[in-house]
């Protein structure tokens, strides 16, 4: 009797359950996965409420049976994790990477394949990534499409830009999912699109808030040696499904395993911000890849920039020139152009500047041939990264930069010819470190050369990393432009100090940025990583610097100082032209006060689309700095400073939007005032539409 019951109960355990449940450390997230027959799914849960509904997973591959069915569970391993780790330079000085793992083995009988499922459920969200294990039956292979579903519970408010497989620079849409369809087929984003893929098709992060207030924010983390997922929605079942960037063959991804994909996130809160407090992006990535950090240093700079963005000046040397091929140009004998920007007269300005107001470094574009061809004949080998023209001295502005303790930034425009830049790497590199630049803004501006791949595509994915990685040999820091974005890569490779990816300030002098964006961009592009947004614009009438040009920024000053702790990064720059700030110093200080780099990071006040307000301790000080930016309709913000040290009394210096401004009237109406604070403290603040404001607070002797 004993002996059956024993078989019994051994015959019991041996069968797999098809359903197995993971809660997260601090049980509020429950992730039920479960074969559906023989399909993968699954759910996920917070507290009562369903944030995804049961959604498939699996994959359609080129030339092989699909690993979408026919699966068993063969093992469930399940393993706790706890740590708590330093990132080199970030939003505060520790990170806990807290969660509770389930690695759900599948086993597919008719072919003999084995994929697995592992789950990662933290306090404030979820990641998941397939593995593929070294086995017999599957070794090479190419996928067709990642078929991961999210399905929504509810027609939720989104924050999304369109699917795009070569521009993440537009301005988000505000609307119900249900309305994705008919804004993108109102909108002509075909203009700016390299390929739009389908009529619903969204890219991540895409921020999202459902009816009764819960705040769902999906992405990817760890996007390496793959290609970049968008979602594609149904609208009829209200699913999103992963939808990858094809090469130009239209394959999804060349796999050889083992392998692993990316890890699919899902944060979710009631509170918008928990959203921007999460670290589940660098906590899914692997730890610091490098030895020595100590050359990864925080960089706040100016450049000879917007004085190009804007049109005032040129990048190119000459007007004459059309259509040249470099190396077959004798520059020296051609009429130069008397907008070109990189003169050494206007860089040593910028230099002089830099130095005087604590500057790390000046970018200049525009130092190197080329320019002329941007869109020309020969655009395969417009750059080869180390000629300057001839009114642009490398050693000499170099020498000169360093006598004044200042550093010049490289920058490197590919134009999208990948092949060129990556032949040129080494030497372009190399010519940085003979000649004493140690960071690099890159671009990828235009359709990637070879023909027919993709910024987000696989090949593109390896190419930025290998650009990041091969810098890194030469302790240069990299800030690259038009590239992927972001998933968290930082934590493993620190000297990607800054990314574009997104709708930068560039835009507010072609055409501009609608006055929520800055609401926006943190619970969606910066979910991935720091953003080199390039604020400090402090004269909004562009006619001011090019009559022709007929821009307004959208945003009061003030907000423009906010800006600097509300777009995280530990790259800023000071994106106006000298004389602006030269016209009101006052508010300049506090662009010259504002730290890049964090002990701690508070969330003082966010919505998406509509305000954020961020509080943050300067790394190994007790200076603290407040940043609230605004949507276009004028509010009183309340902040507490109950973050504050209660033992001791500190001095603030706001900088805050007059009654009467307004960002397209009155902008520049602001006003500065002192006032002593304590941790009992609190501040109603008016904020003017498209306005904000910035305080500094350091303790009182
Ligand atoms: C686009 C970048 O975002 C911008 O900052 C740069 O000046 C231009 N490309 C030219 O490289
Ligand atoms: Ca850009």
């Amino acid at each position: 009797m004993k002996k059956t019951i024993l078989v019994i109960l051994f015959v019991l355990i041996s069968v797999i359950s098809k359903s197995q449940e993971l809660k997260s450390p601090n049980n509020s997230f429950t992730l039920r996965f479960e074969l559906k027959k023989t399909v993968p799914t699954y759910k996920l849960d917070l507290g009562k409420k369903i944030i995804i509904k049961s959604s498939k997973l699996g994959f359609d591959l080129v030339n092989d049976e699909s690993l979408l069915d026919g699966f068993e569970v063969e093992k469930v391993d399940r393993s706790t994790f706890d740590e708590t780790w330093q990132p080199v330079l970030g939003e505060e000085k520790e990170i806990r990477n807290y969660y509770n793992e389930m690695a759900i083995t599948l086993s597919q009988a008719s072919t003999g394949r084995v994929m697995l499922i592992r789950f990662r459920l933290f306090n404030d969200g979820l990641g998941f990534r397939y593995e593929f294990p070294e086995q017999k039956n599957l070794s090479y292979f190419v996928i067709k499409e990642e078929h991961t579903e999210f399905a929504m519970n509810g027609d939720h408010k989104a924050f999304w830009i369109p699917g795009d497989y070569g521009t993440q620079e537009y301005n988000y849409n505000t609307s119900k999912l249900s309305e994705i369809r008919a804004i993108q087929a109102k909108e002509s984003f075909v203009n700016i699109s390299q390929k739009m893929f389908s009529p619903t098709g969204v890219q991540t992060a895409l921020m999202m808030k459902t009816d009764d207030g819960y705040y769902i924010n999906i992405h990817e983390a760890a996007l390496l040696e793959y290609s970049t997922m968008s979602l594609d929605f149904d609208d009829k079942k209200m699913v999103f499904v992963s939808h990858l960037t094809p090469d130009a063959q239209g394959n999804k991804g060349y796999m050889q395993a083992p392998r692993s994909t990316p890890w699919r996130t899902v944060i979710a809160s009631k509170n918008a911000g928990e959203i921007l407090m999460s670290r589940i992006t660098l906590n899914l990535n692997d730890s610091c890849s490098y030895d020595d950090v100590s050359w990864i240093k925080p960089v706040k700079y100016i450049g000879v920039w917007w004085e190009m963005i804007t049109g005032k000046s040129t990048w190119s040397y000459t007007d004459d020139l059309n259509g040249i091929q470099l190396g077959s140009t004798d520059y020296s004998k051609v009429n130069p152009s008397p907008r070109h920007g990189a003169t050494n007269e206007h860089v040593k300005d910028y230099i002089d500047f830099a130095a005087e107001n604590g500057f790390d470094a000046v970018l200049v574009e525009g130092w190197n041939e080329g320019w002329e061809d941007w869109y020309g004949k020969s655009k395969d080998y417009v750059f080869d990264f180390v000629t300057a023209y001839p009114d642009f001295d490398v050693k000499a502005l170099n020498a000169y930069a360093e006598s004044k303790g200042v550093k010049l930034m490289m920058h490197h425009e590919t134009s999208g010819s990948v092949r060129n830049y990556e032949r040129h790497l080494d030497a372009a590199y190399q010519f940085m470190v003979d000649n004493g630049y140690n960071s690099l803004k890159s671009g990828y501006v235009g359709r990637i050369l070879p023909r027919g791949e993709r910024h987000y595509g696989q090949w593109m994915v390896n190419h930025y990393l290998y650009a990041v990685k091969k810098a890194a040999e030469y302790k240069i820091l990299i800030n690259a432009h038009e590239a992927v974005r972001p998933t968290g890569l930082c934590r493993t490779y620190p000297n990607l100090i800054g990314n574009e990816s997104a709708r930068g300030t560039e835009f507010e002098a072609m055409g501009g940025n609608t006055v929520d964006h800055t609401t926006i961009l943190p619970f969606t592009r910066l979910i991935g990583g720091p953003m080199d947004y390039t604020p400090g614009i402090f004269e909004m009438d562009i006619t001011k610097l090019n009559p022709d040009n007929h821009s307004h920024v959208q945003s009061t000053l003030a907000r423009q100082l906010a800006l600097y702790v509300t777009m995280y990064s530990p790259l800023q720059m000071a994106a106006d032209v000298i004389e602006n700030y030269k016209r009101f110093p006052d508010a300049f200080q506090f662009i010259k006060d504002v730290a890049l780099d964090w002990d701690a990071t508070k969330v003082l006040e966010a919505e998406p689309g509509d305000y954020i307000t961020y509080a943050r301790k300067e790394k190994g000080s007790e200076k603290w700095f407040i940043g609230s930016t605004n949507d276009e309709n004028e509010r009183i913000s309340k902040i507490y400073f109950d973050f504050l040290n209660p033992k001791q009394k500190y001095i603030a210096t706001i900088y805050y939007d007059k009654k009467d401004a307004h960002y397209i009237d009155n902008p520049q109406a602001y006003e500065i005032r002192k006032f002593k604070v304590t941790s009992k403290s609190k501040l109603k603040q008016f904020v003017a539409a498209g306005g904000g404001y910035a305080i500094s607070i350091i303790p009182a002797k």
